[in-house]
């Protein structure tokens, strides 16, 4: 058998362009020592956040293809970039407000608010709120790419469809009965996933996507006592009322009704 001739491949610069990697973090303060930190972290979550977009779209194609044991891979690879994250606002806690102070002003109006990556995290999980649809913190073209994302089945949208494959009544929509259908079937698959296989991986996956709404509930959380330790009570650089408006947030949820089944079991 004749051996392939093998070509020159590639080296690690060129295959991920580290040049042009390394030519992204541009501070605008001279001698402001921590603004470096600054952008390489907000740079660091961005690529986190589109491996999360890419986990969790595979995630939602598995579900929607009724295979909920594909889902499992990815979405533990969510949790994992997640807890990543977490541990990385500790990075960020070791500037002191007044070395953010040297560089803050300038920067603005950019903040965190202006993520169009975590935007569509929330829409394909499956909880937008809606205002960033219209308000002009996001470009236009931006709330163009949101909106695309809206009308994608959600996380939640894929795993209904995928419990309904596997013979459970999970009905959509808001109206109650089909909200009550939906517990029922859930306390049915929390009560009873021992049973068999398909159960089991089902259970499995709905704990999985606990796993990632409470991560994003913690780093919410967390990330408020961030912006409260570095600039207090102040407005947030984009233009919110800063650590007023992302308290507002900490309650918000993915999937309730996986929260809400606890109780009804
Ligand atoms: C000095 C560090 C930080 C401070 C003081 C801070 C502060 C704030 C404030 C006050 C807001 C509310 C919106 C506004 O008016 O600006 C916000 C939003 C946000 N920030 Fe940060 N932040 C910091 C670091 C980070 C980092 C490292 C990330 C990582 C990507 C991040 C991501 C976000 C996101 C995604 C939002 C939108 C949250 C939402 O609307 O639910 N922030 N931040």
């Amino acid at each position: 058998v004749a051996r392939r001739t093998t070509t020159a491949g590639t080296d690690y610069a060129s295959y991920l362009l580290i040049d042009d990697l390394l030519d992204l973090q541009r501070p605008l303060t001279p001698g402001a020592p921590d603004e470096m930190l600054f952008i390489v972290m907000h740079q660091a979550y961005e690529l986190w956040f589109k491996l999360l977009l890419w986990e969790l779209t595979r995630a939602r194609d598995e579900l929607l293809g009724g295979r909920a044991h594909g889902a499992v891979a990815p979405l533990a690879r969510v949790h994992r970039v997640e807890e990543l994250l977490l541990a990385q606002l500790g990075v960020m806690e070791t500037m002191s407000p007044d070395g953010f102070m040297q560089f803050r002003d300038p920067l603005a109006p950019a903040s965190g608010f202006q993520s169009l990556q975590f935007r569509e995290i929330e829409a394909l999980s499956g909880r937008l709120d809606p205002t960033h649809l219209t308000s002009a913190v996001l470009g236009s073209e931006q709330r163009e790419r949101l909106r695309a994302r809206l009308a994608e089945p959600t996380l939640w949208n894929a795993f209904c469809a995928c419990a309904r494959s596997a013979g459970l009544d999970m009905p959509e929509g808001d109206a109650s009965a089909a909200h009550a259908a939906r517990l029922q079937a859930l306390v049915t698959l929390y009560r009873t996933h021992g049973a068999d296989a398909t159960l089991s991986t089902l259970h499995h996956v709905a704990e999985q996507l606990v796993d990632h709404d409470e991560a994003i509930g913690r780093w919410r959380f967390h990330h408020g006592l961030l912006a409260a330790r570095e600039i207090g009570t102040r407005h947030g650089t984009g233009g919110s009322m800063g650590v007023g408006y992302l308290r507002t947030t900490v309650d918000t949820r993915f999937f309730p009704e996986l929260w809400e089944v606890r109780t009804a079991l």
